[in-house]
């Protein structure tokens, strides 16, 4: 292929990704942008391995058919729940991908370069290198701890910020050692002992992040894994890798301050690390009280009596595969005249737009999914809400108890509607390990059971 096909591929790869990014900003063009992604990703794939620069397409064609068989059986074989593990896992290839282009290109002795121009060039491999090792063992750290093979606690080392230091003072001398070396066997050696360091560094920093802010630090290496890769597309002299990369560092950036601010985090507060220990060490007090159990029966007289329902999914409703039997349930109240709404908080579930992909997947018309922020200021006018196997995003002590480790997360406040129905199998707490006192308010009632069956029970007295 010539340059200018391969640049005019790249032109039109890149618009296709930035058409891509914006149709996924909202769920009636998300199907959009997703076939604009694939699209500009299949361009970019053909135009790159078409071009003079590479050779060897015997191998290239067998790798991207064992990569991509990889991929395709993993992606379609995971569980909506497990989606924050498959993407830890892609973030790790890239920055493992990120470390080996470097050494590669380091090592290649078909690449020369002299004065200022070999300076630019080790820095750029230098912080490719970096950055990747960080994205690989931090997003190896955060598959562990999504999957549940490694405790959700925080490690908290006495020296952890010490120890940071020292090792981010000891990249800089190092890589100023590694831009100095006027041979490459001399310039490897510093090299090769950061990038151990920053192996060290970005498990550490991920051990020490608590259960409660792994959505951020997903994002945050969804973030780091585009800065590697736009790395190497310096060292690659590869513009569309550079684009994509800032894209997707930019993109990862920008959604890690939203979860920041869903969760009332500040950003480097959740890098430093120590919030989410989970269970019993969570300060909040224990509350106490009754709580009004319900059936099937009573949750079905009180929505057809209702005027103006909001449902609010959770994480257990992701589990239970319940969307199916809710979209039911919503069409027959519709049918009923009653005004049904879904309020989706930001953290909702295990991934960003969790709930979002699980409503459209059971075809829940999209006007009436309304955010966090549209939705909250109309539950004191509402007569019931259902809350289907969520937890910590509808808990009250978020915003009245200054001592909860979630406080000062904003909430949907439900329990300022008329009447609150939790569908969950117990009074166990949720993520963030912190009892619930909105299970014991006056006007909540607790239908126990899985949601699926639970809703499916409902929604067949309401037919
Ligand atoms: P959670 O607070 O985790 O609560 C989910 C509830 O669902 C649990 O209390 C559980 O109670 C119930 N449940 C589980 N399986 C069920 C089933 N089969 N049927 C009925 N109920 C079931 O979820 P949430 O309210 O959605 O809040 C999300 C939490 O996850 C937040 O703390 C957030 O920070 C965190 N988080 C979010 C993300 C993103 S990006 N969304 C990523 C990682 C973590 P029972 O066991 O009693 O049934």
């Amino acid at each position: 292929m010539s340059l200018g096909a391969l640049t005019a591929s790249y032109i039109v790869a890149s618009i296709l990704f930035i058409l891509s990014l914006g149709g996924l900003s909202h769920q009636e063009t998300s199907r959009r942008g997703n076939l604009y992604g694939i699209a500009g990703m299949a361009l970019a794939i053909v135009a790159t391995v078409a071009s003079d620069q590479v050779d060897g397409m015997v191998a290239i064609i067998i790798a991207m058919l064992i990569g991509g068989s990889f991929g395709a059986v993993l992606a379609a074989r995971v569980e909506m729940t497990a989606m924050p593990q498959l993407v830890a896992m892609m973030h790790s290839f890239v920055g493992l991908a990120a470390v080996l282009v470097g050494f590669a290109n380091y090592i290649d002795p078909g690449i020369e370069h002299a004065g200022v121009e070999k300076t630019i060039h080790d820095i750029e491999v230098y912080l490719g290198v970096l950055i990747g090792a960080v994205t690989f063992t931090g997003s190896v750290v955060a598959f562990g701890k999504l999957q549940g093979v490694i405790g959700s606690k925080p490690l908290l080392l006495p020296a952890r910020h010490w120890l940071n230091l020292a090792g981010g003072l000891a990249c800089i001398w190092l890589g100023v050692l590694f831009v100095d070396a006027e041979a490459t066997s001399s310039g490897l050696i510093p090299l090769a002992i950061m990038t151990v360091i920053a192996f060290a560094f970005g498990a550490h920093m991920v051990y020490a992040i608590g259960g409660a802010d792994m959505p951020v630090v997903i994002s945050m290496l969804n973030s780091y894994s585009g800065w590697a890769a736009a790395a190497a597309g310096f060292m690659l002299s590869n513009d569309l890798l550079i684009v994509t990369g800032a894209l997707v560092g930019s993109s990862g950036a920008i959604l890690s301050y939203i979860m920041c601010r869903a969760m009332n985090r500040r950003f480097l507060a959740v890098i430093m690390g120590g919030f989410g220990s989970t269970g019993a060490s969570a300060s909040a007090a224990q509350t106490a009280g009754e709580v009004h159990a319900t059936s099937a029966e009573d949750v079905a007289e009180l929505l057809s009596g209702s005027q103006n329902v909001v449902i609010v999914p959770g994480y257990g409703m992701a589990v239970a595969h319940a969307q199916h039997p809710v979209s039911e349930i919503t069409q027959t109240l519709r049918a009923k005249d009653v005004k049904v709404r879904f309020a989706i908080h930001p953290v909702a579930g295990r991934m960003p737009g969790h709930m979002n992909v699980l409503l459209a997947e059971a075809k829940v018309p999209y006007d009436i999914v309304l955010e966090m922020d549209e939705i909250n200021e109309d539950f004191p006018h509402t007569d019931a809400v259902l809350v289907i196997g969520a937890n910590d995003i509808v808990n009250p002590s978020a915003l009245e108890d200054p001592n909860s480790p979630i406080a000062g997360m904003p909430v949907l406040e439900v329990w300022r509607a008329k009447t609150v129905v939790v569908l969950k199998r117990s009074m166990a707490t949720g993520y963030a390990g912190v009892d619930n006192p909105l299970f014991y308010k006056d006007n909540t009632l607790m239908l126990f059971g899985d949601a699926k069956q639970s809703v499916d029970g409902v929604s067949k007295l309401l037919r």
